[in-house]
């Protein structure tokens, strides 16, 4: 039996956190910092590397890393310096997903599909080359910057106001010291995610996440409303197309360059033409995919992580999908992406029916109630034989919730059921 310690407070690391303590391997299961709904919380930030790694080797931890900011600070370096399992990659491999340039050029030289672009530190010279273009564009600030830093342009002043605001004003800080200036590619887009030992990658289910706060994509980006699984936008030929032209290939790349990629690896794709492109990796789960995606998962996921560990994933059988969907309800504060009000309670948590889970975000508990604490507050997680009875099953169990300044959107899925 092992202790797990779950790095993390999102609803991402709830799933994971829940799904690891039903492995019979495992003992405790504990959550750094974990919020209202983890259980064994451990009250250190994520970004503190030498009391995460304190803890883990006190509590003989095997450690998985929910979010991108210790794993780009290496984390995972640390802890294998130290004889520590952890799950997750390197900080070499996290440079996919923490600088956006050195994945574009990664990308251009490995032959992975992927917008035009190209590279500036210079706003005059951006600006002239976007007057060049008789295409639109996307305006993205090179490092790390919360899920803000990039911009999709609908004309050449949006650009230049984008391109003036990372540049010039600084409004992302060093993030924006240099941008990638892209191809804006207008499709369908769709979440692939695949876990990796460093030889070997194995899809995770499909899935689809809802980033625009509004109904129907309208509005700011968010960290996603919401997510279901699989996708029917992603169907067997596509998704193996992806696997083998993307994914695979980025991990044999990566080998080939030196850097063993062990951990999930998540590639943002927009599909134009029955063409995958890469839009973005990400080096971690999806949060809200997270959600329905463990919920669906009918194998150990413990034995999964160890096997990217050990470098044996290739010993493992494919991993078993439960048959139905799932759909993920993110129930979030008024006001998010903008400023909110915290510290309400929440009610209603104990009226949800059997079979759907509310996976827990921005709540803290106290004197046992649950309070509200973040922007995107609670996943609320259900099962379906068909898609459409999965979203009936999501909104059914997210009407128990309620608390004063609730927000959810009403359209999780429906761009599936369009599909279907
Ligand atoms: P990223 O963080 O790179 O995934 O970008 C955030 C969002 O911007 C994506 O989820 C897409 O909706 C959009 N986006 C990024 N790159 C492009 C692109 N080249 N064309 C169209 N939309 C894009
Ligand atoms: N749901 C998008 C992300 O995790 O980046």
């Amino acid at each position: 039996m092992v202790n797990v310690l779950v790095v993390g407070s999102g609803g991402r690391e709830h799933a994971l956190s829940w799904k690891l303590s039903q492995s019979s391997k495992v003992d405790t299961v504990f959550t750094a910092p974990g919020n209202g709904g983890t259980q064994n919380n451990v009250s250190i930030d994520v970004n503190d590397l030498d009391a995460l790694s304190d803890f883990a080797q006190k509590n003989k931890c095997f450690t998985v890393v929910g979010p991108e900011d210790p794993l780009a600070a290496g984390i995972v370096d640390k802890f294998t310096k130290l004889g520590l399992k952890i799950f997750g990659p390197s900080r070499g491999a996290a440079q996919l997903e923490s600088s956006k340039i050195w994945a574009k050029d990664f990308m251009k030289r490995n032959n992975i599909p992927t917008a035009r672009f190209e590279i500036f530190d210079d706003a005059k010279k951006a600006t002239d080359y976007v007057k060049s273009l008789d295409y639109n564009v996307v305006v993205k600030a090179d490092g790390l910057a919360a899920g803000k830093g990039v911009i999709v342009c609908n004309s050449n002043d949006d650009a230049i106001s984008a391109i003036d605001m990372i540049l010039v004003k600084k409004t992302f800080g060093s993030a924006g010291n240099r941008i990638i200036v892209e191809e804006r590619i207008d499709g369908i887009e769709a979440s692939y995610i695949a876990l990796s030992d460093g030889d070997v990658a194995i899809p995770m289910a499909s899935s689809q996440d809802h980033k625009r706060i509004f109904d129907g994509d309208s509005g700011p980006n968010t960290g996603g409303m919401g997510a279901y699984s699989p996708t029917p936008v992603i169907d067997d030929a596509l998704a193996k197309t992806i696997h083998d032209e993307i994914i695979e290939k980025t991990i044999h790349a990566m080998k080939n360059e030196g850097i063993s990629f062990r951990g999930f690896l998540y590639a943002g794709i927009m599909i134009r033409n029955g063409q995958p492109y890469v839009l973005e990796y990400n080096v971690r789960m999806g949060d809200p995919e997270c959600q329905p995606i463990t919920m669906r998962m009918d194998f150990d996921l413990y034995d999964y992580f160890s096997a990217c560990v050990e470098g044996n994933l290739s010993s493992l059988p494919a991993p078993a999908w439960k048959p139905q969907y799932a759909v993920c309800v993110v129930l979030a504060s008024k006001g998010y992406p903008g400023s909110y009000q915290k510290d309400l309670e929440i009610t209603g948590l104990d009226q949800v029916p059997n079979g759907s889970i509310v996976f827990h975000a921005g709540t803290k508990k106290l004197n046992e109630k649950i309070i509200s604490d973040g922007g995107r507050v609670l996943g609320v997680t259900a099962l379906g034989d068909t898609l459409d009875s999965a979203i009936k099953n999501a909104y059914l169990a997210s009407e128990k919730v309620s608390w004063p300044e609730k927000y959810c959107r009403k359209d999780i899925g429906q761009k599936g059921m369009s599909y279907l």
